[in-house]
């Protein structure tokens, strides 16, 4: 062999050998990294800590048969993946930092949260109350699905459960959970130190509102582009109609804002003819003390100071669903999608369904999945106790939003 053959058979070795050098390195480098799990690739999103960083930012996806059927865009908010189950994680996430901001409470001391509630905001404080060290007292009317006592309980929080009663009532689930705060800063006053009680008031208390402001609607107007037509939510306390309408509407002039509202329940009335007020309260048909609706979480008879956030002049439409509707939807929806809804999020899908109709093909809506069906199992879900409310679904498709013929 030639000098000149050696000499290029020397390069070309040395050519593959730094090319082999060069691709483990780099495989070294990715596959290191991806076991350290912290990919630095801008498409893997960055480890988060604690469970309140599990909060907000839920997908918006679009629910195909709806979409399909109505030839819009039906579009969701998953807030059923927040990590308490529920959009009420970022009210509860949202009241407690304000409270701590303002000195009112302080972690590890003992201090306890407060609350009236159906159930969904309990839980979410005391997901919040759990992570962040203090203690929980939910107050809440005992006809509730019991998935929810059960589930409050195994989270650490102690459950006062009632008989459903008016407002105006001392005993009434709100009243009751003020007055334990009342009870524990009296004591904590008294003893002139001690652990302090926190009442939410997630029904009176803005930052329920505001949070809305600041994460739920900025989210939608990202997530859609400042494209859609309409929004349509429910009111419970009125927080996230509130605060989602506020947000929304000065950013999109021509978007309309309506309200879905369960049967026996005053705001459909209060919205399109400014008085609160339901039919059942009149002709004495009301079965139940308060909302007469087997919903849980959306409907009420009684003017909060989240929902007069938009109750003159913000709303355009109101659609009231009855509990049929409820029904069939959340029963269509997992046998169409695998989507298994929680009963007010049905309500928001029959609304939303109907407002898609009256807008025509090619509008999008937006509306809100706020918990899954599994917190409903024992009620919403139970076919016994559907059955007994006369309420057994029977429709194939959507015929049961058809006008009668
Ligand atoms: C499951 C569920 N969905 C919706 C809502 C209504 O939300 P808001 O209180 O913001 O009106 C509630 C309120 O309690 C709820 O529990």
């Amino acid at each position: 062999m030639s000098n000149r053959t050696d000499a290029k058979t020397l390069l070309i070795g040395l050519l593959i050998g730094a090319t082999v050098s060069a691709a483990s390195a780099v495989y070294l480098l990715l596959t290191s990294k991806k076991s350290a799990g912290n990919s630095s690739s801008p498409n893997t999103p960055p480890i988060r800590t604690g469970v309140e960083s599990l909060i907000g930012n839920t997908p918006l996806f679009r629910i195909r048969s709806l979409s399909d059927e109505t030839g819009c865009d039906i579009l969701a908010k998953a807030e059923f993946l927040n990590v308490g189950g529920s959009t009420k994680d970022r009210v509860a996430l949202s009241v407690i930092n304000e409270a701590e901001k303002a000195g009112l409470i302080q972690p590890g001391r003992g201090d306890t949260i407060f609350e009236g509630t159906v159930g969904s905001t309990g839980i979410s404080l005391a997901v919040i109350a759990k992570a962040k060290g203090y203690k929980c007292h939910i107050v809440m009317p005992d006809d509730q699905a019991k998935e929810k006592y059960a589930l409050l309980q195994k989270l650490g929080a102690t459950v006062e459960k009632v008989r459903p009663v008016s407002i105006v009532d001392k005993n009434h689930f709100v009243n009751l959970a003020r007055k334990r705060a009342d009870e524990m800063n009296l004591k904590a006053d008294q003893e002139g130190n001690g652990p302090r009680g926190f009442f939410c008031d997630q029904f009176e208390n803005l930052a329920n509102y505001q949070v809305h402001y600041q994460t739920t609607g900025p989210e939608i107007y990202e997530q859609t582009g400042g494209r859609l037509d309409a929004v349509v939510l429910g009111a419970g306390t009125g927080g996230t109609l509130a605060g989602v309408t506020h947000y929304l509407k000065p950013l999109i002039p021509n978007m309309i804002a309506v309200l879905a509202d369960p049967h026996g329940s005053g705001l459909y009335h209060k919205v399109k003819h400014g008085i609160m007020y339901s039919p059942m309260e009149a002709e004495g048909t009301r079965k139940r003390h308060q909302v007469d609706t087997v919903v849980e979480g959306v409907g009420i008879n009684r003017l909060t100071k989240n929902f007069a956030k938009v109750a003159k002049g913000w709303l355009d439409e109101a659609v009231r669903v009855t509990d049929k509707e409820a029904v069939e939807m959340s029963r269509y929806l997992v046998k169409k999608d695998g989507l298994f809804v929680g009963s007010s999020s049905a309500v928001n899908c029959v609304a939303a369904v109907r407002i898609a109709r009256e807008l025509g093909p090619g509008h999008t809506i937006v509306t809100m999945i706020n918990d899954h069906g599994t917190r409903h199992l024992t009620k919403f879900w139970d076919d016994t106790y559907i059955e007994r409310e006369g309420l057994t679904p029977s429709a194939e498709g959507l015929e049961f939003l058809d006008p009668p013929t």
